[in-house]
C-alpha cells in the first residue's frame, strides 16, 4: 500500500515537473511566458552593462591620475644606503693573493664595460661638474627622456682596470667599488667643509676577531691606508659629483649611469678579518643611525690571505 502511494506520488510529481518545465496550455517555460523571460534577460543585460560601465569608468578615472614616468607609490626612502661591488653573493671581499680572486676581477670587468668611454658617449652627455643635473618639465610639456651624465671609468684611476687589469687583487691591494642606492628626485646636499661640489665617501676599519698575533682587541691601524677614486679636494675622501643627481627614475631616465667611488686598500694586514665601514657624508643623509646599520653606510668584511 505504502509502495503504491509512493509510486503514485512519484509519477504525479513527474507530471507536475514536466508541466512546470513546459506547459503547452499556457505556453509557459519554467513558469514564465516567453515575453516574461525576454524581459528578465533584458533586465540583466542592462544591469550588467551598467556595472561594466561603472567599473570601466572608475578604472579610467584612476588611470588618469597616474603619471607613467613617476612611481606613484614609491617607497618614501629618503635616506639611501650604500652597497659594494663586486658582490659575490655575500657582502664581503675574501680571497687569497695566490689564487681565488678571479671572480672579483671578472665581476669588475663586466660591471665596468658599460663605463667605457665609447659606451658612455653614446648613452649620455658630458655634464657640468659640481651642479645638479636638473631637467624639470616646463608646465605640461614633458622633458623626456632625460639625459644622463657620463661616468667614465678613467676617473677610477688605479681602480679603472686600465693600468692594472686585476684591480690590485693580485698584489694584495684590492679595489672595492661603493655605490649609493638610487632615490628618485633626491638631491643630496654637500657638506661645505669637505666639498662644495660633491658628496663624499670614506672608510675606516676594525679587526673584530681577537687574534693573539696582532694583540687582540679592536684596532683601526691594521686596515692600513686607503686611496679613493675619484678624490675630492686635497683630503683623502672619495667623491660623488652633484651632477649625478637627481635621478629621475628608470622610465624617465633610462640611460642613467650609476656613479661609483673606488676604494683601494693599500696596506691591509693579511690574514685577519677587517670589518670595513664606509659612510657617505652629506648634509641631508643620516649615517649615524645605530638602529639601522644600512642607512648612509655599508659594512663589509675584507680578508686577504
Ligand atoms: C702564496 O705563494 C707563495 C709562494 O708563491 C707562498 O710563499 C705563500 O705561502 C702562499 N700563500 C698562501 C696564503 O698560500
Ligand atoms: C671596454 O674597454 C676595454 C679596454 O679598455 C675592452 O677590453 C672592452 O672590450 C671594452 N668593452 C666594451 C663593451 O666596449
Ligand atoms: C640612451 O642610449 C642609447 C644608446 O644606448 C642612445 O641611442 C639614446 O639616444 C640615449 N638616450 C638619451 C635620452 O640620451
Ligand atoms: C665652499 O664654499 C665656501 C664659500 O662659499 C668656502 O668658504 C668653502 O671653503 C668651500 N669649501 C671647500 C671645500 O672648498
Ligand atoms: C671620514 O672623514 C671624516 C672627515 O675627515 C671623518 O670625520 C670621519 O670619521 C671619516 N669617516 C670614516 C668612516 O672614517
Ligand atoms: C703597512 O702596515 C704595516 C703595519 O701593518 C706598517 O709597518 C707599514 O709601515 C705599512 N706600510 C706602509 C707603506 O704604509
Amino acid at each position: 500500500m505504502a509502495a503504491l502511494t509512493q509510486k503514485k506520488t512519484c509519477s504525479q510529481m513527474m507530471e507536475e515537473w514536466k508541466e512546470y518545465m513546459w506547459n503547452p496550455r499556457t505556453r509557459e517555460f519554467m513558469g514564465r511566458t516567453g515575453s516574461s523571460w525576454a524581459l528578465i534577460l533584458l533586465f540583466y543585460m542592462v544591469f550588467y552593462a551598467f556595472l561594466t560601465a561603472i567599473f570601466s569608468l572608475s578604472l579610467w578615472v584612476m588611470l588618469q591620475t597616474i603619471d607613467e614616468y613617476t612611481p606613484k607609490y614609491a617607497d618614501r626612502l629618503v635616506n639611501p644606503g650604500l652597497m659594494i661591488r663586486p658582490k659575490l653573493g655575500t657582502t664581503e671581499v675574501v680571497y687569497s693573493v695566490n689564487g681565488s680572486w678571479q671572480d672579483y676581477v671578472d665581476g669588475l670587468n663586466s660591471l665596468l664595460e658599460e663605463y667605457n668611454k665609447t659606451v658612455q658617449m653614446e648613452r649620455g652627455v658630458n655634464c657640468t661638474p659640481g651642479v645638479y643635473n636638473i631637467q624639470e618639465d616646463t608646465g605640461d610639456v614633458r622633458n623626456y627622456p632625460k639625459k644622463a651624465c657620463w661616468f667614465l671609468r678613467d676617473v677610477l684611476g688605479d681602480c679603472s682596470g686600465d693600468s692594472d687589469p686585476t684591480y690590485g687583487y693580485s698584489s694584495g691591494m684590492p679595489c672595492v667599488l661603493i655605490k649609493m642606492n638610487r632615490v628618485v628626485h633626491f638631491l643630496p646636499g654637500p657638506i661645505k667643509e669637505l666639498s662644495n661640489t660633491s658628496i663624499t665617501i670614506n672608510c675606516s676599519g676594525q679587526v673584530s676577531v681577537q687574534r693573539s698575533q696582532v694583540g687582540g682587541h679592536k684596532n683601526d691601524n691594521l686596515l692600513g691606508s686607503m686611496q679613493y677614486f675619484p678624490t675630492v679636494g686635497n683630503r683623502n675622501l672619495g667623491g660623488i659629483d652633484l651632477m649625478y643627481f637627481p635621478y629621475y627614475g628608470n622610465r624617465a631616465q633610462q640611460n642613467y649611469t650609476q656613479p661609483f667611488v673606488a676604494v683601494k686598500f693599500l696596506n691591509a694586514t693579511r690574514g685577519v678579518d677587517h670589518m670595513v665601514e664606509c659612510r657617505v657624508n652629506a648634509a641631508n643623509i643620516n649615517n649615524q643611525d645605530s638602529r639601522d646599520l644600512f642607512q648612509g653606510r655599508v659594512i663589509f668584511k675584507l680578508r686577504i690571505d
